[in-house]
């Protein structure tokens, strides 16, 4: 046969593939979501995210160190109230869940990086990402907690924060409210591109933050807009994002390569609880191969443009690092 491009000469050896390899990851790019709640000597698993847990902060440092020993240098911290009411006042408080989470992973295991999620439904009794006014979630007076929130953490703190309630303005408000508080180097990471979305599923059980009537549907994106999803991207840059983040990943990764191309900042892209919860039920039937899924789903998301990824799977996947199996 007379052919002049013949594309397996370079599949030819392993050698050549990882030459030509072209998406590279680096164990600097994971972030693990990490569930911490009130008590103490209690590590309780999530039903529906086998080997996910809610640590009380006491046990929470020796999880936070075998992460760092893994080589997963970043973790998203997410609270656990035991208390809940109409304005989500356990977010901002400075005795908070996440607050005191904080102030003790940064005395005993330092050198990671903490980034926190700074939302309102795991505080409030009826599980909104904002306060309400009658049955509506109302934007502009969310921002001012949404900001308070923010600088609790950054107080207590947190090296990053990370908006994920979808309320318009909130980068801003977040950002002008730490620059106040000299604040300025605190990066935030907007979780821009958000949907409303059933893969959250396995979350809301684990974070106890279904809301109580109705759906997020006024706040997040539906699923079906791409342009929608530029807008959002754009517009928290303007407002100051340093990061913009794509979630659910696997089933938006056309929105990643979009968003990488439009905007100058990092994009990352959050694997998220039902996509884990998903590949482990698979897994568990034997009808899938766990760790080469992962392995598979984590390349997807860099080769479509994101510089960080979220997963539940971040510890794992150092290790599939280490091992050459991803890389
Ligand atoms: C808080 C928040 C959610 C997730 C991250 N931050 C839940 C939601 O919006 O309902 C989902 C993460 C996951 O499913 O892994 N608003």
């Amino acid at each position: 046969m007379d052919l002049i491009q013949r594309p397996r000469r370079l599949r030819g050896s392993e050698t050549l593939r990882k030459m030509v390899r072209e998406t590279r990851i680096d164990k600097s790019s994971l972030i693990y979501p990490l569930f911490v709640q009130e008590g103490t000597g209690r590590k309780d698993e999530i039903p529906s995210m086998e080997g996910q847990y809610r640590y009380t902060v006491d046990l929470l440092p020796r999880k936070l160190e075998e992460l760092a020993d893994a080589g997963v240098g970043s973790v998203m911290l997410f609270g656990i109230p035991d208390h809940k009411d109409e304005a989500g006042s356990g977010a901002y408080d400075e005795n908070g869940i996440v607050q005191k989470a904080l102030r003790e992973a940064k005395k005993q295991v330092p050198e990671l990086y903490y980034i926190t999620d700074v939302c309102m439904c795991e505080y409030t009794s009826h599980g909104h990402c904002g306060v309400l006014c009658g049955h509506e979630v109302d934007n502009d007076a969310t921002l001012e907690l949404l900001a308070k929130t923010a600088l609790s953490h950054v107080e207590a703190g947190a090296d990053m924060v990370a908006p994920s309630d979808m309320m318009d303005g909130r980068v801003r408000a977040i950002r002008e409210c730490l620059d106040r508080a000299g604040h300025k180097e605190t990066p935030i990471m907007s979780y821009a591109v958000k949907y409303a979305s059933a893969f959250y599923g396995p979350f809301r059980e684990a974070a106890d933050s279904a809301p109580a009537f109705g759906d997020r549907k006024s706040y997040q994106m539906d699923f079906h807009n791409r342009r929608e999803g530029m807008k959002e991207a754009l517009t928290d840059v303007e407002e100051g994002a340093d990061i913009i983040m794509i979630k659910p990943a696997m089933s938006y990764l056309d929105m990643v390569s979009e968003v990488y191309k439009a905007v100058h900042v990092p994009v990352a892209a959050y694997s998220v609880s039902g996509e884990y919860a998903m590949v482990k039920a698979a897994a568990k039937m034997g009808w899938i191969e766990e760790d080469r899924i992962v392995c598979e789903m984590a390349a997807s998301v860099f080769r479509a443009g994101a510089q960080i990824y979220l997963t539940y799977y971040a510890q794992e996947l150092a290790g599939y690092i280490d091992e050459g199996r991803i890389g």
